[in-house]
């Protein structure tokens, strides 16, 4: 499957432009690809307690199980000077658990699979694999 990341990119910024972060006032965007070809996006939404953040990737995941769910295969995140931002731990678990064989992620240093951005990550298999 082709990617378009020019369009994945827009899609991060746009949806960047609808972050809630008061606090930090880092407004991030990120945009995935499912292998049916649909665009997901989320954006970080800050919290008073500020430990409850919920990073962009948070949101886009859940919009993607909200949306019928799928496997994605290609990801991006940028701050407000359209810088490429990596997803925090937490967040590469969460976008593991979604991910699509060899999905590959825009980095700091290039694209990357899932695997090489969480290396032996415990996943759903696990659970199957290891009772
Ligand atoms: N943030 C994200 O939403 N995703 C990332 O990949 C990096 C960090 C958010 C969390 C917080 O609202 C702000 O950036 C500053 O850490």
């Amino acid at each position: 499957m082709s990617i378009n990341w020019d369009e994945l990119r827009a899609a991060a910024r746009a949806a960047m432009t609808s972050a809630y972060a008061p606090y930090s006032k880092f407004p991030v965007g990120a945009a995935a690809l499912t292998e049916d070809g649909r665009i997901i996006t989320g954006c970080n939404v800050e919290n008073a307690s500020y430990g409850l953040t919920l990073c962009a990737e948070c949101g886009l995941v859940s919009q993607l199980v909200a949306s019928g769910g799928g496997k994605l295969v290609a990801f991006t995140c940028c701050d407000s000077n359209e810088n490429v931002l990596m997803p925090c731990g937490r967040c590469r678990q969460l976008l593991f658990e979604h991910s699509a064989n060899g999905m590959v992620l825009e980095t700091v240093s290039g694209f990357k699979t899932i695997d090489e951005v969480l290396p032996d990550a415990f996943g759903p298999r696990d659970l199957e694999e290891r009772k």
